[in-house]
């Protein structure tokens, strides 16, 4: 048996390839495009096992995916794959469009095509497991309940919209063609491999670097913050129970304003690696112009995981943010390695005065 994932070179599919691959011995196609956000060297432990075939290649490519798909015959797709930063989504949203929407409309046809030529065992077996995002629900009140599964879809992000775009193409192509489909709607994960252009790892790398810590406006708005391994795990628990054409909503019960995230980091590292000059790392705190649109809280209700499938999550955000800093810490040269010139220009131009 073999499973394919897509973006398995990013921050949360290389996460869960190599918990995957940790966890059991089947194998994993890893197809990914390798855009900025794509690191080989997040597979680097994987050098030389047999069990990890990676493909440099796009989700929008149906030839390539007819062709894995024939060569590998998967018993089930994990998509990934995503241009994922709102930011960036908000400078230039066409590759948004063209990834998160056509790329997951392509791969769902390829999939829908190799799935009914499936004999009737394998066919029943197979799953399309889609992982989403929290932002297609919109933004919450201070005081309203989280986001369950029948919170109705309003995106506010070129992002979140694409992805809620895509959402929908994989429920649609459950109740018209009967594809065997899940989806996660996740919440904000941090912890290893995380490209420094999200708030977690850009703070991180910011402050040992001496540079500013930006903060968005107030730096009041919150986000329901779930450690990367613990997503991985409920995604691996959907794959195998989950019931087919559901979604599950997946988040760490942990809500944070972004400026007390911003404050625990800077306390973290004031103690594992304290600044040459005694002060603490709070004094590089920076507010800047805030995102247009800015979403002013996220939070997840897992209950229906939790309730159908037994997952919790098993890092708390004290274990899970400084594993996170360790994690920084003792990898300098990954931070080094992904600090191309082309995310110092984007750096340059986002965080311009
Ligand atoms: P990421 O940006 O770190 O990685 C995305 C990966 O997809 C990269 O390796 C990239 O090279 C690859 N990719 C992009 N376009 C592609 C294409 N057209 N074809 C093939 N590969 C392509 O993103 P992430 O944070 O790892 O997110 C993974 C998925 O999880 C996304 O679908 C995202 O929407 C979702 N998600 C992320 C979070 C989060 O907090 N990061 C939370 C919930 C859901
Ligand atoms: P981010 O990591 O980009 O995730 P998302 O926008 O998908 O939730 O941002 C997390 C929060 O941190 C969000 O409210 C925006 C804020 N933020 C800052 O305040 N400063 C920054 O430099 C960045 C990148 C984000």
């Amino acid at each position: 048996m073999t499973i394919l994932v897509t973006g398995g070179a990013g921050f949360i599919g290389a996460n869960f390839v190599l918990d995957w691959l940790a966890d059991g011995d089947e194998p994993v196609v890893n197809l990914d495009k390798l855009t900025y956000a794509g690191n080989l060297h997040n597979l680097d432990s994987l050098a030389g096992d047999a069990r990890h075939v990676f493909v440099q290649g796009d989700i929008g490519d149906r030839g390539l995916l007819d062709a894995l798909l024939a060569e590998h015959q998967p018993r089930a797709v994990l998509n990934f794959a995503a241009e994922s930063h709102v930011d960036r989504s908000i400078h230039g949203p066409e590759d948004f469009i063209q990834t998160n929407v056509v790329g997951t409309f392509r791969l769902l046809e390829a999939v829908r095509q190799y799935w009914g030529a499936l004999a009737a065992a394998d066919k029943a077996a197979f799953r399309l497991l889609h992982v989403s995002t929290d932002e297609v629900y919109g933004t919450l009140a201070p005081d309203a309940p989280a986001f369950s599964e029948s919170h109705g879809y309003e995106p506010n992000s070129p992002y979140s919209a694409s992805k809620a775009a895509s959402d929908h193409l994989v429920r649609a192509w459950h109740h018209t063609y009967g594809l065997p489909v899940l989806t996660t709607n996740c919440s904000n994960n941090y912890g290893p491999y995380h490209f420094p252009e999200k708030l977690i790892p850009l703070v991180i790398v910011n402050a040992l670097a001496g540079k500013p810590l930006p903060i968005y406006g107030d730096g009041r708005q919150i986000r329901d913050w779930l450690y990367v391994r613990d997503h991985c795990s409920a995604i691996r628990r959907v794959l195998q129970a989950g019931q087919v054409g559901q979604t599950y909503n997946v988040g760490g019960w942990n809500e944070q304003a972004n400026i007390d995230i911003v404050r625990l980091i800077c306390r973290l590292l004031d103690e594992l690696r304290p600044r040459a000059d005694g002060q603490s790392y709070a004094l590089q705190i920076t507010h800047v112009q805030d995102r247009p649109g800015h979403d002013r809280r996220y939070a997840i209700d897992a209950r229906k995981i939790e309730r159908e499938l037994g997952w919790r999550p098993a890092e708390t955000f004290e274990t899970g943010i400084r594993k996170t800093v360790q994690w920084y810490l003792e990898h300098p040269e990954w931070v080094a390695n992904v600090q191309s010139g082309a995310y110092r220009d984007w750096i340059a131009q986002q965080y311009a005065d």
